[in-house]
């Protein structure tokens, strides 16, 4: 891959062109309020676009306004962002709203450094902001734009080594035409459907083939180069789904580190037996009626795998050192982290227990 074409000063037209006629019609695409942008944002990072759409509308409803997210409860909050993972976006969006309140009246800065002294506020979110907001030439360089940009340049430099999205950034900000909110969008949506990941591009259809570097060397498809993958750390564990009188055990994570301060059903390291299961419960004062079920499930975080065993298991009584939700409770006002929640959508096997009457 020898030749890169630096020239591309001619994007901004096509790309736009392309981009009014083509662009999904998305929520936060129906106006240019900049706590709309922000949420936004915040939710795509690390989440599908079909994935966000309906937790974007449900958020928006319970908190229309930066002052009803900076007054919001944590519990309720959290059970808005059950299932999209991540949940530290969620406490920062919760403290930012609040700096938001304390520092700027309720209104959200416009200045580039101000929004990105902002909690959990990095350089792509005060880019896609600034720009897409407020309309100010600020790029906003995500995974979506790594892989156009290697294309149109044709650089096999991997996009995760050290600089590339600082030095993306800096190149793009010299083309940047007047419509900067447009086409920082145009770049995303580019990234996310033609020049979209594990697909074919389509080059043929795509308004930048002309000057793009890669499709004049037919290289797209091999770019963009990643660095090899750091192996995930696997870790084992046994998870108890404890029932007893129409109630279930749940109890808090600590406070740091993954997943910290969500709840959890009760769980122990390692992969236990039935019978190393009951001797770990009946050993902590858990009186085990009877093991109903035992499952086996994943999940897998960003530097984690969980290999969860989980035990369906029915107590004599129950104790205090956990707290004991009914369903209801659990269904409407707990927030449950997806590893726990797979458990959960099989709590059926309780129906019908002798256990289960009250
Ligand atoms: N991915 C990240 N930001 C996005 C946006 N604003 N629209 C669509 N996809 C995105």
């Amino acid at each position: 891959m020898e030749e890169r074409n630096m020239d591309l000063s001619c994007l901004p037209g096509p790309l736009l062109a392309w981009f009014y006629e083509n662009k999904r019609s998305l929520p936060w695409r129906q106006d240019k309020d900049p706590y709309h942008i922000w949420l936004s944002e915040v939710m795509l990072q690390q989440t599908r676009v079909e994935a966000v759409k309906g937790y974007y509308v449900r958020f928006l409803e319970k908190y229309p306004t930066i002052e009803a997210l900076a007054q919001a409860e944590d519990e309720p909050l959290a059970k808005l962002w059950e299932g999209l993972g991540y949940y530290s976006r969620m406490r920062n969006l919760k403290k930012a709203a609040q700096v938001i309140c304390r520092e700027f009246g309720g209104q959200f800065p416009q200045s580039y450094e101000d929004v990105r002294k902002l909690p959990g506020v990095g350089d792509y979110t005060a880019g896609a902001i600034c720009s897409i907001a407020f309309d100010q030439k600020t790029p906003a360089v995500d995974g979506n734009v790594l892989r156009v940009f290697s294309r149109l340049t044709n650089d096999a430099t991997p996009i995760d080594s050290p600089g590339m999205k600082k030095k993306t950034a800096q190149f793009l900000q010299s083309i940047y035409p007047e419509q900067a909110g447009d086409f920082t969008q145009a770049l995303m949506e580019l990234g996310a459907t033609l020049c979209g990941p594990n697909r074919k591009p389509d080059c043929q259809s795509c308004p930048c083939a002309g000057f793009c570097a890669a499709f004049a060397h037919n290289t797209a498809q091999e770019l963009p180069v990643k660095s090899p993958k750091k192996s995930r750390r696997e870790e084992d564990l046994t998870v108890f789904l404890l029932y007893c009188d129409g109630c279930y055990a749940l109890e808090k994570r600590e406070k740091t580190g993954l997943l910290a301060g969500m709840w959890q059903f009760p769980n122990a390291p390692g992969h236990l037996s039935p019978q190393q299961a009951v001797k770990y419960l009946t050993q902590r004062g858990y009186l085990v009626k009877e093991i109903l079920r035992q499952v086996e499930k994943k999940h897998i975080f960003t530097h984690i795998q969980w290999n969860m065993r989980g035990f369906y298991i029915c107590l004599e009584e129950k104790t205090d050192s956990f707290l004991w939700h009914t369903q209801e409770e659990i269904e409407q006002q707990i927030s449950l982290p997806t590893a726990f929640r797979q458990f959960w959508l099989e709590r059926d096997i309780f129906a019908g227990e002798f256990c289960d009457t009250p």
